[in-house]
C-alpha cells in the first residue's frame, strides 16, 4: 500500500486597518497600494487545514467546509506551483528524500467563521494552505517566503503568516519578487488592542473581493486618489501611530480608510454596496462611544461585507464592547484575548438598540 504523507496548520485571519484594493497585476495579484492590518487571536477566527499526497491521488483536490472547490483555477494552481518547485529543489538536493513534487495534492480545510462574508476568509484559508503544503514538504522557507506564495493565493493572505501588527510593502518589480508582507510591530509591542465582530450577516457575499476590486479600478473616477496619495500618507501615519502607541490616531486613520474605501465601491460604476443598515448602525454606536469618551477610544473598519470590526484598547473593555454586548446581550460567539468577544449579532438587534 502507498504511503500517504499529511501535515495539518491552523492560520488567523487579519484585518486591514489601510485597505487592499485594487490589483495592478490580477495574475501576479500584485497591488495598487500598500496595506496593513491587525492579526487576530486564533482563539477567535480561524482556519485550520490538512495537506496530504499519494501516489494513489489521481487529481488536486480541495474541500472547503465540506464542499468541493474547483483547484483548477490559477491562483490555487499557483500556490501549488511555486510550493512544488521549492519541493523539487530539496529533492534534487537530497536523493533520499520522497518524491512529493509529482504527487497530487488533497487539501482538506475548516473556517470557523462565515466564509466569503468580509471576515478575510480567502486571507486565513490561503494562509493555512500555502502552510500546510509548506509543512508537508518539509520547506525552510521563511514566512516572508511563504508570504510570496500566499498572497498569489489571495493578496490579504500574504498578510496572515504574521502575527501583530503587519503591512504588505505593494513593491514595484514586474515579477512581484518584492511585494510581501513584513512584520511592522509584533504584538508584544500593543499588546492591549481588542477587537470585537458584529456579524451583520454570514451570507456569501454578492460581489467577492476579486471581482469587486477590479470593477472599483475600471470604472471608479475617486479610485486613483485614494490608491495614490490618500493611502501612501495613510500608511506612513499608521505605522508611526502604531510605533507610538497611539491609539487616537490609529482609531481615525482606520476609520479614514475605511470609510474612503467603500467611498470607492460607492462610486465603482455600476456602484458596489458593502455596508448595510446594520452596519451603519455601528459606526453610529462608535461615533457615540467616541463622543462620550471626548476622544476616540473605539475605531470601525468593514472589509468588503457588512461585518463590522471594532478596534479598542483593553482598559477601554467596558465603554465599547460593555456598550455593544449591553445592546446585544450574551448571544452565541466566539470568546478571545486579543480579538476579544466576537458576537453573532441579528441585524434588528443592532438597529433597535442603536444610539440615535
Ligand atoms: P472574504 O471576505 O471571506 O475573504 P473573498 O471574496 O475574498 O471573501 O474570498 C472568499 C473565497 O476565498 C472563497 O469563496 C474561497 O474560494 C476562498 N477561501 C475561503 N476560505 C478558504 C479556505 N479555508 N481554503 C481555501 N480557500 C478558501
Ligand atoms: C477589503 O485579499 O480577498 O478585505 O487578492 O482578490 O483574493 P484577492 O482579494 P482579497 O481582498 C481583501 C480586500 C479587503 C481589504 C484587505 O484585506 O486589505
Ligand atoms: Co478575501
Amino acid at each position: 500500500m502507498s504511503e500517504i504523507y499529511r501535515a495539518s496548520t491552523t492560520a488567523p485571519v487579519n484585518i486591514a486597518v489601510i485597505k487592499y484594493w485594487g490589483k495592478r497585476d490580477p495574475s501576479l495579484n500584485l497591488p495598487t497600494n500598500s496595506s496593513l492590518s491587525v492579526t487576530l487571536s486564533q482563539s477567535d477566527l480561524r482556519t485550520h487545514t490538512t495537506a496530504s499526497c499519494s501516489p494513489t491521488y489521481n487529481s488536486d483536490s480541495l474541500l472547503l467546509n465540506g464542499s468541493p472547490q474547483d483547484t483548477s483555477g490559477s491562483r490555487t494552481q499557483a500556490c501549488f506551483r511555486e510550493l512544488r518547485s521549492l519541493r523539487s529543489e530539496l529533492e534534487k538536493s537530497d536523493a533520499s528524500l520522497p518524491k512529493l513534487s509529482t504527487q497530487k495534492l488533497k487539501i482538506v480545510s475548516e473556517n470557523n467563521f462565515p466564509t466569503a462574508a468580509g471576515l478575510a476568509s480567502s486571507a486565513a484559508g490561503f494562509a493555512a494552505l500555502v502552510r500546510a503544503i509548506a509543512d508537508l514538504y518539509q520547506l525552510t522557507a521563511t514566512p516572508t517566503e511563504l508570504s510570496r506564495i500566499a498572497r498569489q493565493g489571495s493578496g490579504s493572505a500574504c498578510r496572515s503568516l504574521f502575527g501583530g501588527y503587519v503591512s504588505w510593502e505593494m513593491g514595484s518589480a514586474a515579477d512581484g519578487s518584492d511585494s510581501l508582507a513584513t512584520e511592522v510591530a509584533p504584538s508584544s509591542h500593543w499588546p492591549n488592542i481588542r477587537a470585537i465582530i458584529l456579524v451583520a450577516s454570514s451570507a456569501k457575499k454578492g460581489v467577492s473581493s476579486t471581482s469587486g476590486m477590479q470593477q472599483t479600478v475600471a470604472t471608479s473616477e475617486l479610485f486613483s486618489h485614494r490608491a495614490k496619495v490618500l493611502v501612501p500618507e495613510r500608511m506612513t501615519k499608521m505605522k508611526d501611530a502604531i510605533k507610538r502607541k497611539d491609539f487616537a490616531a490609529f482609531a481615525e486613520l482606520t476609520m479614514r480608510d475605511s470609510n474612503g474605501f467603500h467611498a470607492t465601491c460607492a462610486d465603482t460604476y455600476p456602484p458596489i454596496f458593502y455596508l448595510n443598515d446594520t452596519s451603519r448602525a455601528a459606526i453610529r454606536v462608535v461615533e457615540n462611544i467616541n463622543a462620550a469618551a471626548g476622544r476616540s477610544i473605539a475605531a470601525y473598519t468593514f472589509d468588503a461585507g457588512p461585518n463590522a470590526v471594532v478596534y479598542y484598547l483593553a482598559e477601554d473593555e467596558g465603554a465599547v464592547a460593555g456598550v455593544f454586548k449591553g445592546f446585544l446581550g450574551e448571544k452565541e460567539g466566539w470568546g478571545s484575548e486579543r480579538g476579544g468577544k466576537v458576537k453573532v449579532v441579528e441585524g434588528k438587534d443592532l438597529d433597535e438598540n442603536a444610539v440615535q
